[in-house]
């Protein structure tokens, strides 16, 4: 039984190792499996979300498990009971594996020395987003055929990115070369990473557009989106200086008109929904290895 704390903790072989099984269950025709047929997943979720939350969901019961959805919102949480005086219960009651989000940093890694069913990171404060950045490699692959060689901007927030560190320690240890642009307060000073302009960053083979985390930014950090998108936004302009054959990602949720235009969302180099698309498969294969 494994857990999925972050890519950090990762080599390149167990990264290829989930991606090729994302890929086997991609395949799959017949929709529900019955590979985790009596075992128990529990989404708990101390923070907003709506793609890791259902993916996870869709993940579980394509497995063949059953599925306990958490929401802290309508929780005993609200009476003050502690994250892991919950995460202890539903484990007391009998979970298999369980998946989680939250805000503070460094409160999952506690966690997992105190809980016995492996524990999946579905977001962790600013510090890791596994799943998205192995979803976000898994669309990178299927586009291009392998990771090794290619070069990928980060551009945006990235101070307050989980995904911009998981998508660092992954494609660097898969032989990617990473580039970050980003306005001098939302840089992250402790990434090994060059920042480079805007116009450096569109010439790569992935440009990755982050979402502008309003939600834990300091008060002033953006002076308005207008400026953001004039400065950091690819617009319809900035696109078309991209070379042919590169493609435009985003985690999502997106801010249309500040870090992307409306118009590129779904544009032909757009892969933004088909990241979610796999983001079902490449989970199936994380809460396959947790329970293997
Ligand atoms: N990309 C992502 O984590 O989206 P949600 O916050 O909706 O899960």
């Amino acid at each position: 039984q494994r857990s999925l704390l972050g890519l950090k903790e990762l080599d390149a072989e167990e990264i290829i190792a989930i991606l090729d099984r994302a890929a086997h269950w991609e395949q799959q025709e017949t929709k529900v499996q019955n590979v985790l047929q009596g075992k128990f997943a529990a989404n708990m979720f101390f923070e907003n979300s709506t793609r890791t939350r259902f993916s996870f969901e869709v993940a579980e019961k394509r497995l063949g498990a059953e599925v306990l959805n958490f929401s802290a919102a309508v929780s005993s949480v609200q009476k003050g009971e502690s994250v892991y005086d919950t995460v202890r219960t539903l484990e007391s009651m009998g979970i298999d594996v369980g998946i989680i989000r939250l805000k503070p940093i460094g409160l999952l890694a506690e966690l997992a020395t105190k809980i016995k069913v492996p524990l999946i990171n579905a977001g962790d404060g600013n510090n890791e987003h596994p799943t998205q950045a192995l979803l976000d490699l898994y669309t990178m692959r299927k586009q291009f055929g392998a990771i090794k060689g290619l070069t990928v901007s980060i551009i945006g927030d990235i101070l307050h990115s989980r995904v911009a560190r998981s998508n660092l320690y992954a494609l660097q240890k898969l032989g990617a070369t990473v580039k970050f642009c980003a306005p001098a307060n939302l840089q992250a000073s402790d990434l090994d990473a060059r920042y480079v302009t805007m116009e450096e960053a569109l010439k790569s083979d992935v440009v990755m557009m982050l979402r502008v985390q309003l939600e834990r930014h300091e008060s002033g950090m953006l002076s308005s989106a207008e400026s953001y998108r004039e400065q950091f936004g690819l617009t319809v302009e900035r696109a078309a200086t991209m070379p042919d054959h590169a493609i435009i990602m985003h985690p999502a949720p997106i801010n249309r008109n500040v870090e992307i235009d409306d118009e590129l969302v779904e544009h032909a180099k757009s892969r933004i929904f088909k990241q979610m698309e796999h983001g079902v498969p490449v989970r199936m294969a994380v809460i396959e290895r947790a329970l293997n």
